[in-house]
């Protein structure tokens, strides 16, 4: 049976169903059987999936959780999450009713920048490409004027557009460097289509001016997009408290619980090794406020990956300090969010997350985000440095062991119960749910 296809995306889904099962799968029929299952019964609702990316065959769920008792500048938000990861939403919350009774959570907007460049090659004298685009600069923005009008309207545009020479670091290359304001909207397509406007403006007036020819002076266009990487569209999150008051338990006093926590933090922010599974405990929280507000979560993975390395480093992306007596704990982060356009408007449990969350600016929505990151650290680290991740994670882990092993609902009660005064493992849940089986 052939593996190679033409015309894939012109059948119709029961054809590339079968297509698939019966190449790529032991038993089509159970394959056929386990994609429908997840197909919904509203047949409008499911074209809407269907009609989001090319070839869809089945709806992947994710469990769409919520973390409740986050105080965030006096504002209370119970914050939607989507995610697979058993302990994150248990985390946040636990975090969130931490921090309720000792000030909440503070957010600040630092910049809403948003970059874009089109990518030039020109291998003539630099002061002609200047001479050439200088008196461009307002001839761009009269071209754009049809898809820039209504994002004036709202208060968003183009903010500069400059030329950087780049050619110390690639023979030839310069950019034309532009920076956005695109309001709620994240603003993919209305930075890459004021980009692409900008390349046709620039290739039309290059045609007309005699300094563009032959001689290998030819100035062309590489590629115009936008840039994920977002510095100064940034967001800061913060809580602090006396230290006296961050007592964890018996065996630790809050002096302690806030020097073990600021030294955490030291060790991720020089050590490469850990900075990448801490940061990865604030993305837990990140991602998954992204996810169920629609968002483009490689975006915002990428951007906030390469901030975090702008140093030359790969450092932590939170700080903590004690002075005065006073424990301080921060994150700051590059977000680029929307909250109109994409799917904000079109998917059912997108638009519910916006409305719990009282259908925020996407200032608003970056604060919430940058919150939820901050939580997560401070959950992560709080269990890392005292009791120790396994313990409330292999609690929150529990049930998907007890599903591996098919257990009933009467059978993960008593379980559940059992292990709230035993550790958890793997074998230790065999075993146990072996004895309740065999009395
Ligand atoms: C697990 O998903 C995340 C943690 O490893 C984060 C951390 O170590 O800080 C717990």
């Amino acid at each position: 049976m052939s593996q190679t296809v033409e015309g894939f995306s012109k059948m119709s889904k029961a054809e590339k169903i079968r297509w698939i099962a019966t190449r790529y799968t032991e038993h089509p029929e159970a394959t056929e059987a386990v994609l429908s299952q997840y197909w919904n019964s509203d047949a409008k609702l499911q074209q809407l999936h269907d009609e989001f990316i090319e070839n869809t065959i089945s709806n992947f769920y994710l469990p769409l959780g919520i973390a409740p008792n986050f105080r965030i500048d006096d504002t209370m938000y119970a914050i939607p999450m989507a995610i697979e990861e058993s302990s994150v939403v248990a985390a946040a919350s636990k975090s969130a009713k931490f921090w309720l009774s000792r000030g909440g959570f503070r957010a600040e907007i630092l910049g809403t920048e948003k970059i874009g460049q089109v990518h030039l090659k020109y291998h003539g004298a630099p002061e002609i490409l200047k001479a050439f685009l200088e008196p461009l600069i307002p001839i761009f923005k009269r071209d754009a004027a049809p898809i820039t009008r209504n994002m004036e309207a709202r208060g968003g545009g183009i903010r500069g557009i400059e030329l950087r020479d780049k050619t110390s670091e690639l023979p030839g290359y310069y950019q034309l460097h532009c920076r956005f304001d695109t309001r709620d909207a994240m603003g993919a397509n209305f930075i890459n289509s004021c980009l692409e406007q900008f390349a046709t403006t620039l290739l039309r007036e290059a045609a007309e001016d005699d300094r563009f020819e032959g001689d290998g002076q030819d100035l062309e266009v590489t590629m115009s997009i936008l840039s994920n990487y977002v510095p100064d569209c940034r967001v800061r999150a913060e809580v602090s408290c006396p230290v006296s008051e961050l007592a964890e338990n018996d065996n630790m006093d809050g002096a302690e619980f806030a020097r073990k926590i600021v030294e955490a933090v030291q060790i991720a922010d020089c050590e490469p090794y850990r900075a990448v599974t801490h940061n990865k405990g604030i993305m837990n929280g990140i991602d998954a406020v992204v996810i169920a507000t629609g968002n483009d979560f490689r975006a915002v993975e990428a951007g906030i990956h390469a901030y975090a390395a702008r140093s030359g480093a790969y450092r932590s992306l939170t700080q903590a300090t004690v002075e005065d007596g006073l424990f301080r704990f921060w994150l700051e982060i590059p977000l680029a969010l929307g909250t109109v356009g994409g799917l904000t408007s079109l998917h059912p449990l997108v638009k519910l997350a916006l409305e719990i969350l009282g259908n925020p600016s996407a200032e608003s929505l970056m604060k919430v985000t940058a919150v939820a990151g901050l939580a997560q650290n401070f959950a992560a680290l709080r269990s890392l440095v005292t009791v120790g991740i396994q313990q409330g994670h292999m609690k929150m882990h529990l049930l998907n062991i007890l599903n591996q092993l098919e257990a009933t609902n009467e059978e993960k009660a008593y379980m559940v119960d059992y292990f709230r005064k035993h550790t958890v493992s793997h074998s230790a849940v065999v075993e146990q749910l072996g004895i309740l089986r065999e009395s």
